[in-house]
């Protein structure tokens, strides 16, 4: 392990509607972050129909659930090595790791809150980043996690009034939750999808206005999807992952990227699977 302080931040991408983008997001800003030196690890906590390794073309040999399952058995975490649980992602100098959620969906249904929360808490003593994909619900997991998350991605898209119905119950009730603007990031995803919604409507309905607008492009995002490849893995000069590189630019303001010496991310992976 690399320190025993959970320095880690958490990042999770949360919505109130399915096939908002979410998983999209979620991996290209793994990948983004990663791309910048930080030491990022992808959550995939649509426990039951979790979609990472399809994304990323990716087979694990360990789960959530086998990391849950053998915190709950050690007295002392340390004795754990977490790299054994995890999935590594490499395309070229880009690596990063994810957990990705058992296939089995009865180990999918045992899987609770205090083992996702000791799950994160270890993983951010390794990790600058956690990167947490969820589903649709206002669950006790999701809650959970947002509560331990520094920046909550709350991602809506326009496209039909009870979309937006239940964006603003869910925006409504983060707020009366108690977490502030600083906590949750309203964004935007496929803005110029057609629609007779106007956006200035939705910007009055939430009494808000957007953190970051992100473009639709279909193309890109299913060529992405088809080659297993994040946009901001290859395609960097996309229309989409300039918004989506942006986006991170701006969630990462207030932390200094690492120094060139310490990004050498080949080093690091080495370092942690020795
Ligand atoms: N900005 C975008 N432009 C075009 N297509 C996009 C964009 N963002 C996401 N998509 C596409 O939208 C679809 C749904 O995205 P994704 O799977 O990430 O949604 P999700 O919110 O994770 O869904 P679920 O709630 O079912 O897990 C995917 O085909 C994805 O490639
Ligand atoms: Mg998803």
């Amino acid at each position: 392990m690399e320190n025993d302080q959970p320095n880690g931040k958490i990042i999770t991408l949360f919505s109130t509607a399915s096939a908002v983008g979410k998983t999209f997001l979620a991996v290209n800003m793994a990948a983004g972050l990663a791309a910048s030196g930080y030491k990022v690890c992808l959550i995939d906590l649509d426990l039951q129909f979790g979609d990472v390794a399809y994304y990323l073309h990716l087979k694990p040999r360990h789960n959530l659930f086998d990391l849950v399952t053998q915190l709950q058995k050690t007295a002392v975490p340390s004795d754990i090595n977490l790299f054994d649980y995890l999935t590594p992602y490499i395309h070229d100098d880009l690596q990063f790791f994810t957990l990705l959620p058992p296939d089995k969906l009865e180990q999918a249904c045992n899987i609770f809150t205090a083992g996702i929360n000791r799950c994160l808490n270890e993983l951010q003593t390794c990790f600058d980043y956690l990167i947490v994909d969820t589903t649709s619900a206002f669950s006790e997991i999701n809650l959970s996690v947002m509560d331990m998350s520094t920046i909550i991605a709350f991602i809506g898209i326009v496209d039909f009034i009870p979309t937006i119905k239940n964006m603003k119950i869910g925006y409504d009730t983060m707020h009366s939750i108690g977490y502030d603007n600083q906590k949750i990031h309203l964004i935007l995803n496929r803005s110029d999808s057609k629609t007779n919604i106007e956006l200035n409507d939705v910007r009055q309905l939430l009494k808000d206005d957007f953190y970051h607008i992100i473009p639709n492009n279909f193309q890109q995002a299913q060529s992405s999807l088809r080659s297993g490849i994040p946009l901001l893995a290859s395609d960097k000069s996309s229309d989409l992952g300039k918004s989506i590189r942006q986006l991170i630019n701006k969630c990462t303001d207030q932390r200094p990227s690492p120094t060139k010496n310490d990004s050498s991310l080949h080093g690091w992976m080495k370092h942690l699977f020795n």
